[in-house]
């Protein structure tokens, strides 16, 4: 099957069995309410996407993740989609996005979309029409409604809590004001979990996957792929005091990673096979090891997974070390390559995350009352040694809007310009994710320094953002944003997504040293500074000086030409 704009693109639409574009490519994700807005809302939209295709070219990725722009209530900012297949006006138009895909293409550019399948908004026409349905009819089977439990039904049917904080079930209110049963909802209320044993189900879903791939798009992140099917009876869980809050922790969990779930992928392997060029699937699967995580890039499933096991690992080198290497075995063991990523928009970003000073778990944020707030020169430091060291890495890589600019969690948000659901549903218990969604500073004198002509953003920015912005850094070579780009066009020089890592002995415990073709990369983890080793210096993420490597310092060294 081809797609409309086949024509636009100076990349090759046949199949390359065995270097596929995303075995190696780097990925630039798009939260788009957040990149560039266009229309002067303060929401970032698709226009505004295809405005600064070309500061991504110049950057140098290879293809764009679009986090959700369907249409949607936006009570969870687009991960609740009421219409699969038409982009929400906040947003802009589809022919908005076949003109961004269009462009994006005519430079060289892949783009994948966000697929929400674990549930739907509350405003899916579906959920409207189970609310309208009787209990045990075909509208209702489409999501998981159950009677309470009690003498009345007035327990709810599990005990089960939301990924958001609170109960996972909330009960109807009948047309006639009685009360009914519960439906679950394994996040907001508002995103009521689809029946994955229901082929109404998998039906729509299959035509969701079809309408986009049509479209030309090459790809999908699969939301909660770890997630669409339950245990059968729904049995109670209690999660461990410490859980994680995507379930990244726990091993037997009945509603993360149960068995069934493998045979949509495979399912939809075959649907995205039967398209031209090399279309992939990448799962948001949280599972606590890269072996597990390796369980859903098995040759007929999926292509590729988030390395969470990689992205939680903390700044010390024996354990970054333990976690590269059991990813490079697990991933290869199933014939697929690692997928690398530090920061998204679920996580507190990595500039702070790799200098907080107190435990904090995945999901809970930080803001003005956390105890252990990052330190931020440090967390920026740790955060480019990091990241040299992970596009080093064979293997794909993402990268998170912002990143590349050294953006740091905002701590400091008001409480009232709060929107994530975790903040509500836990009664500002946890911060949740808006400090890691600050919309982008493109320009230090604009108005939301550039992120919107108006000087609308949805969420404040910090006023230090002003030295952070993106044209501050481009005539900066020692910027953030100049060592991205550096390390973009050298991993590509040296093929290093493709290569092969072999670590490098004899250096003190708290450095990292491997080899990947022709480039040594050494990353210094401790307190001290050690003697810089001889080769050619392309890339280091700190200035160099007097022959040594800092601390908290990454360095790319090329081998001499014999
Ligand atoms: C994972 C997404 O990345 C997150 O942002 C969202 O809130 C949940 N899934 C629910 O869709």
């Amino acid at each position: 099957m081809t797609s409309p704009d086949t024509a636009e693109r100076p990349f090759a639409l046949t199949s390359r069995p065995g270097a596929e574009w995303w075995c190696s490519a780097v990925i630039y994700q798009i939260y788009p309410r957040s990149f560039a807005d266009s229309s002067g809302d303060g929401i970032g939209d698709l226009p505004g996407v295809t405005a600064h295709l070309d500061d991504l070219v110049d950057l140098g990725v290879d293809a764009i993740w679009l986090s959700p722009f369907q249409r949607s209530p936006q009570k969870d900012a687009g991960y609740d989609v009421a219409d699969y297949c038409d982009v929400d006006p906040l947003f802009g138009t589809l022919a908005d996005f076949d003109v961004m895909l269009a462009e994006a293409h005519g430079r060289g550019i892949r783009i994948i979309v966000d697929l929400v399948p674990n549930h739907s908004s509350d405003q899916h026409e579906w959920f409207q029409a189970a609310l309208a349905a009787a209990p045990g009819s075909r509208e209702r089977a489409r999501y998981l409604f159950r009677d309470g439990k009690g003498t009345a039904g007035e327990l709810p049917p599990n005990n089960w809590e939301s990924v958001f904080g609170g109960p996972a079930w909330t009960r109807l209110v009948e047309a006639d004001g009685t009360l009914g049963q519960w439906y679950l909802h394994l996040f907001d209320a508002s995103q009521p979990d689809f029946d994955w044993s229901n082929e109404d189900v998998r039906e729509l879903f299959r035509g969701v996957l079809r309408f986009w791939l049509d479209r030309g798009v090459d790809g999908f992140r699969v939301d909660v792929a770890h997630g669409l099917i339950k245990a059968a009876g729904l049995p109670d869980y209690t999660p461990p005091v410490e859980a994680d809050s995507m379930g990244g922790d726990e091993p037997d969990v009945p509603y993360w990673g149960q068995p069934g779930v493998h045979d949509v992928y495979r399912d939809w392997h075959g649907i995205l096979a039967a398209y031209d060029g090399d279309r992939a699937l990448c799962a948001e699967a949280w599972r606590p090891t890269p072996d597990e995580t390796a369980l859903w890039v098995r040759s007929d499933e999926m292509h590729q997974a988030f390395n969470f096991p990689y992205l939680t690992t903390g700044w010390d080198a024996a354990e970054l070390r333990a976690v590269i290497d059991e990813s490079l075995r697990a991933f290869a063991a199933v014939g697929a390559p690692s997928t690398w990523v530090l920061s998204n928009h679920d996580v507190i970003r990595h500039a702070s995350r790799l200098a907080l000073t107190a435990e904090n778990p995945q999901g809970h944020g930080i803001g003005p009352d956390s105890v252990g707030k990052p330190i931020a020169d440090l967390g920026l430091r740790r955060a480019r040694a990091a990241t040299a060291v992970m596009l080093a890495l064979p293997g794909s890589a993402y990268i998170y809007q912002g990143e590349e600019l050294g953006l740091p969690e905002v701590v400091d948000l008001p409480d009232t310009a709060r929107q994530d659901p975790t903040w509500f549903r836990t009664a500002g218990e946890r911060y949740g994710r808006d400090g890691c969604r600050v919309p982008v500073p493109w320009s230090s004198s604009q108005p939301a320094y550039g992120f919107s002509a108006t000087g609308e953003s949805w969420l404040p920015q910090p006023s230090s953002w002003a030295r952070l912005a993106r044209d501050v850094q481009e005539s900066d070579p020692e910027s953030t944003l100049a060592l991205y780009r550096t390390l973009l066009a050298e991993r590509r020089s040296h093929a290093l997504g493709t290569g092969a890592l072999e670590w490098v002995d004899g250096f003190p415990d708290d450095v990292l040293a491997f080899r990947n073709g022709n480039v040594t990369v050494i990353a210094n983890l401790g307190d001290a500074s050690i003697p810089l080793p001889h080769g050619n210096v392309i890339a280091a993420s700190e200035p160099l000086v007097g022959g040594i490597l800092p601390a908290d310092t990454a360095v790319w060294l090329e081998a001499a030409q014999a």
